[in-house]
């Protein structure tokens, strides 16, 4: 099965940009997944090709036009007429993206998503209110801070799921170790030669004892995650009390 992807979007030629390289890339290839875009601008009505329009109530920037995203939208949909897609709008202001989110979303959503990516200062929110009403359009955001655009957001929101389908990631040992799946930061990583400029490997790793080994890598991941991210820290001691030390 491919996992489709269809990204509206006033800028296509940006995809699939990184994602052509690399583990994504390699499974684009091999039909493990699509990626079509659509182009916003398709949908304007006018010679001038107006997609936006100044914000009511005054204020900077341009807002993209309700008329124009929803004619976007439907087509998007009209695209899958037999399993109806997950939809989501990428914004600031949407449920902030994390790693559990990521593999809920690929559970619920095997099929693929269709991806809204806004400029100027946002969309008209009529149009959001009634997808989200109407389609169950998800709002998610990748972090607190402002990019020019949904773009790059789509990027990485789809890099972070393709990876999750099965034969992307060669080991699903490696998926499974990864940092956040298990509530943690990642312990640190190694590789030759054993001495670098005077730093030495953890000697431990070289015991061949995979127990004291995996041991070690929790430690550091719980005492990684305390340091620098208490946040994450308080969610995993409620999760998991044993992890207290
Ligand atoms: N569009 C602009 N900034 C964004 C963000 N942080 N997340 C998702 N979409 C965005």
């Amino acid at each position: 099965m491919t996992w489709r992807s269809t990204i509206l979007t006033l800028f296509p030629e940006m995809f699939p940009g990184p994602l052509a390289h690399s583990l994504a890339g390699r499974a684009l290839k091999d039909g493990k997944w699509s990626l079509e875009t659509i182009d916003i601008r398709d949908f304007a009505h006018d010679k001038h090709q107006t997609v936006d329009d100044t914000c009511v109530g005054g204020g900077a920037g341009m807002v993209l036009k309700a008329d124009i995203v929803d004619a976007a939208l439907t087509h998007a949909c009209n695209q899958y007429p037999h399993e109806p897609p997950a939809l989501i709008y990428l914004t600031p202001r949407g449920e902030p993206l994390r790693q559990s989110r990521v593999r809920s979303f690929m559970q619920d959503h095997p099929t693929g998503c269709i991806l809204l990516c806004g400029r100027y200062e946002g969309v008209d929110d009529r149009v959001i209110e009634k997808w989200r009403e109407e389609r169950g359009l998800l709002e998610i955001s990748i972090g607190d801070y402002i990019l020019s655009g949904g773009e790059i957001a789509a990027l990485t929101f789809m890099d972070a799921c393709v990876r999750l389908l099965p034969g992307v990631v060669n080991k699903q040992e490696s998926l499974e170790s990864e940092s956040f799946e298990l509530d943690l930061l990642e312990f640190p990583q190694y590789t030759k030669p054993q001495i670098w400029q005077g730093k030495v490997v953890p000697e431990i790793l070289l015991s061949g004892d995979h127990k004291k080994i995996a041991a070690w890598r929790h430690k550091q991941a719980e005492q990684i995650t305390e340091v620098r991210r208490p946040d994450l820290w308080q969610a995993y001691l409620t999760k998991h009390p044993s992890g207290q030390r």
